[in-house]
């Protein structure tokens, strides 16, 4: 009689804590923790940058990407198979990166004024507790919708109802194996922390329904993402339109970084002024005919890594539309147009050292060669707020000004 009392009080105790463990790992504290832990891998060496960001220098083969189920086996690609044609000679520039025009040595990312990984590791920015807090699901932390301009529909509700607006050159109608662009770097202002302002290349396979795949990469300054109102070097894929697959920067397995000296998500600096020194990055991305894999290329000297062919549907053969230019989030608070800004936040009109920039466009074809883009078109929905302006010359190729102040008397 005893002993059945006691197992049954035996058996309560081991229920009560076995909901109490289970309450634990159901508490948000748990999920956050966990959370943390599968985006933060144990680093070698850790590096504090002035804006705040903590660089951990990961084990190459203990970067996120090998969570991947099926890079469980990977052989992680040191170098491309194929660089496209003039890769490391067609640059003007005299600097290394970021080239500029205000006769400072360049310094690419601010994290550098800390120190350096070392080598067979990835540098990578750490996820804080906080940044998980700001966004709105933890799910979504670095998943958070953005979107594709489509020049061929623009829908009238996206404008009434706010949403994200473009300025954008494009080609189409083609089979496209990457893209490249020299992109001028500012720090456009953002309204609101949960708007963004960024300046990328897009490229695109599919159709503009649910099976989008997309490789893009440029700056951005997010303040949902990163807590502060930084420039930022930033990548994102997805291959289901942005609904289940991809992620910005490395906060998903996907992306296999080989570099050690820039970070994804890391900010850039220096970055441009009004009427002052101008700053551009450069920025290739290619994809590789032996593999299939598609490599990112910053600058002149920094092979990033790449995304593994298998990721994508339309992307595993080619690509069929590139798109370059700026977006940014219009969340039409209080029913007007928002004030954060595209670019430098001036028009194309004012030209250089006062609008933003790409210039030296290119798209690599089907022979696997850079070329200028042919039939280049723009788009903007709304000129008034954000306008685009094309053009061609000896020493910027194929090159356009884009971008805008938003809310004005013209764009309410
Ligand atoms: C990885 O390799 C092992 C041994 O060769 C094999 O048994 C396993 O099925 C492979 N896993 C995957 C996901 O390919
Ligand atoms: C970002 O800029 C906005 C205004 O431009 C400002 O209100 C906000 O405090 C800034 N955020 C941070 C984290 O510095």
């Amino acid at each position: 009689m005893a002993t059945a009392r006691g197992i049954a009080c035996l058996l309560v105790a081991v229920i009560c804590l076995a909901c109490a463990a289970v309450a634990v790992a159901r508490s948000p504290a748990a999920r956050v923790h966990r959370h943390l832990k599968r985006l933060n891998k144990p680093a070698v060496k850790s590096i504090e940058s002035p804006d705040g960001d903590i660089i951990d220098c990961v084990p190459i083969s203990h970067q996120p990407a090998f969570d991947h189920p099926f890079l469980k086996n990977h052989t992680i690609q040191m170098r491309p198979d194929y660089h496209p044609d003039g890769m490391y000679d067609d640059d003007d520039s005299k600097s290394e990166t970021t080239s500029g025009t205000g006769g400072e040595r360049p310094m690419v990312q601010l994290w550098h004024h800390g120190g350096r990984c070392p080598e067979g590791t990835v540098p990578i920015r750490r996820t804080k507790r906080d940044d998980l807090l700001r966004a709105s699901s933890m799910r979504r932390y670095g998943r958070k919708r953005h979107t594709v301009a489509n020049p061929m529909s623009v829908d009238p509700n996206l404008l009434n109802e706010g949403g994200h607006q473009h300025a954008i050159a494009y080609v189409q109608g083609d089979k496209y194996y990457g893209a490249k662009a020299t992109i001028n770097v500012w720090t456009p202002k953002i309204e609101q922390p949960n708007e963004f302002s960024l300046s990328q290349l897009w490229i695109l396979g599919g159709s503009f329904g649910e099976d989008l795949n997309s490789i893009e990469a440029g700056w951005q300054v997010s303040p949902d993402l990163y807590g502060d109102n930084n420039t930022r070097l930033f990548t994102y894929w997805t291959s289901d339109a942005y609904q289940a697959t991809g992620c910005y920067n490395i906060l998903c397995a996907g992306f296999v970084q080989i570099n050690s000296e820039i970070a994804m998500g890391a900010s850039i600096f220096p970055v441009s002024g009004y009427s002052g020194s101008q700053y551009d990055i450069s920025i290739m991305i290619w994809k590789d005919p032996k593999e299939g894999n598609w490599w990112m290329q910053f600058g002149k000297d920094y092979v990033l890594g790449y995304w593994p062919s298998f990721l994508f549907s339309y992307l595993g053969d080619s690509a069929s539309m590139i798109e370059w230019g700026g977006e940014v989030v219009n969340s039409q608070l209080d029913g007007v147009h928002t004030s954060t800004q595209m670019g430098s936040g001036h028009f194309p009109e004012e030209g250089f050292s006062k609008a933003s920039y790409f210039k030296n466009i290119q798209v690599v074809d089907s022979t696997n060669d850079l070329r200028a883009p042919k039939a280049l078109a723009t788009f903007t929905e709304q000129p008034n707020c954000y306008d685009v302006q094309n053009g061609n010359n000896g020493d910027w190729g194929t090159y356009f000004y884009y971008g805008g102040p938003g809310r004005s008397s013209n764009c309410q």
